[in-house]
């Protein structure tokens, strides 16, 4: 049952997002209907685009020219750049009547503090190292065996391929590209080549045979891709695997959402396995809002609602749901969680423990947005020029890193 309470006075918070899909916007709506139930209004603005490149844009040129909104969505490393901004509202008061500290793990609690204080709110954790598998054609063509290495992955592409279907269902646009060869890369080189390569930035694990191997297996998937897969929105082709076209996906499980909102059901409709070579490992992002400044009371305790929700039991549950990620908050049950949410919990908690919890450099969890840039384009330019080779890609990847930094 909603609070009931209404503030003395209702406010307004505009609210800067990304979430346009079926998934999203069903999970959205857990929030809008909450902000309403407790008194206040709430404006949409939504920048389409998945991945939140474009979001990031528009709401770094609002703030330039003065107008920021109530509200945004972010997440990882860049929460600092716009603390030193100061124009961020400081969220100790709620979370402290709250009790963060308490309910979320350090590691996650410190990323949305900027020199102590709260400046966001981190709402769920998603996890990036998936495949999406349709289950009639994993039964049909591949005699219902979930591929755990890669030559097994590819095997199971041809049979899909020759079946007819859709192998490796795609979107070519440069964060897509860079979600899908980061989980290859993760499951080729592990968790602590990784870590050296991707979070360390060591030029030696960048130049090495991993990632040239890496970006081999990357051009070997393109081959089953489809032709409508350029410009593709992630959305579409996760629906290409809800239909029944194509085989597998590799995306965050964000793409559970629309599974979930097209009402099917894993382990019947569709299957969620960690990519060959991850099953140890968790790549994961956090989402998160920031509240910016704001002169009116109204809107200030609009704001500190709004924070107060994202991180209140029944909205963790009933958002996470939805959404395809699980509760920041860890003391949210999952009895009402399906079999992929409650696999990623577990895998969450044992990859904390063995070290092998990975920040995805792909959703902003990793580097500083002009870093990542950078390995967008090296990755995409690859992907996209069937005349590079993987030795190539390989040392323009570590250069394209050495100047960003
Ligand atoms: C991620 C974000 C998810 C989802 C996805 C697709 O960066 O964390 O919540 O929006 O992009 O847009």
């Amino acid at each position: 049952m909603a609070a009931l309470s209404f503030p003395v006075h209702a406010g307004e918070v505009e609210v800067l997002h990304y979430w346009t899909s079926g998934g999203e916007a069903a999970s959205l709506k857990v929030l809008q209907k909450m902000m309403s139930e407790e008194g206040h209004s709430w404006t949409d603005f939504a920048v389409a685009g998945g991945g939140g490149e474009t979001a990031m844009t528009v709401l770094k040129s609002r703030v330039i020219s003065g107008n920021p909104p109530s509200s945004s969505m972010i997440a990882g490393p860049e929460i600092q750049n716009w603390g030193e901004l100061d124009v961020l509202a400081n969220m100790d008061e709620v979370a402290k009547a709250g009790k963060w500290n308490a309910l979320l793990p350090e590691n996650i609690a410190d990323i949305h503090k900027y020199e102590g204080h709260y400046v966001a709110v981190p709402v769920n954790v998603h996890r990036i190292n998936w495949m999406w598998i349709n289950k009639a054609i994993l039964d049909e063509v591949n005699g219902g065996k979930v591929p755990t290495d890669w030559d097994g992955f590819f095997a199971f592409m041809d049979n899909a391929t020759k079946a007819g279907y859709i192998g490796f269902s795609h979107g070519g646009q440069d964060w897509q590209d860079a979600t899908v060869f980061e989980q290859i890369a993760l499951g080729t080189g592990g968790t602590q080549w990784y870590q050296k390569a991707f979070i360390e930035l060591d030029q030696d694990a960048l130049k090495s045979d991993e990632m040239t191997q890496a970006f081999e297996r990357f051009k070997k998937l393109k081959s089953y891709m489809d032709s409508g897969m350029p410009g593709r929105d992630w959305n579409l082709a996760t629906a290409q695997i809800i239909e029944g076209k194509a085989a597998v996906q590799i995306m965050g499980d964000w793409a559970k959402g629309e599974f979930t909102a097209a009402g099917k059901v894993p382990g019947e409709d569709y299957v969620c396995a960690a990519v060959p070579g991850t099953t140890d490992s968790f790549t994961f992002n956090v989402d998160a809002f920031m509240m910016f400044n704001n002169q009116s009371k109204d809107n200030i305790d609009a704001q500190k609602t709004l924070a107060k929700l994202l991180l209140s039991k029944d909205f963790q549950e009933e958002f996470n749901l939805r959404k395809g990620s699980i509760p920041v908050r860890p003391d949210v049950s999952l009895e009402r969680f399906d079999s992929c949410a409650k696999l990623s919990m577990s895998d969450f908690k044992a990859a904390s423990i063995n070290k092998t919890l990975m920040p995805s450099f792909s959703h902003a969890m990793a580097m500083q947005p002009e870093v990542s840039g950078a390995v967008y384009d090296a990755v995409t330019n690859f992907f996209n020029n069937n005349e590079q080779t993987a030795e190539q890609a390989t040392e323009k990847l570590a250069s394209a890193i050495a100047s960003a930094l």
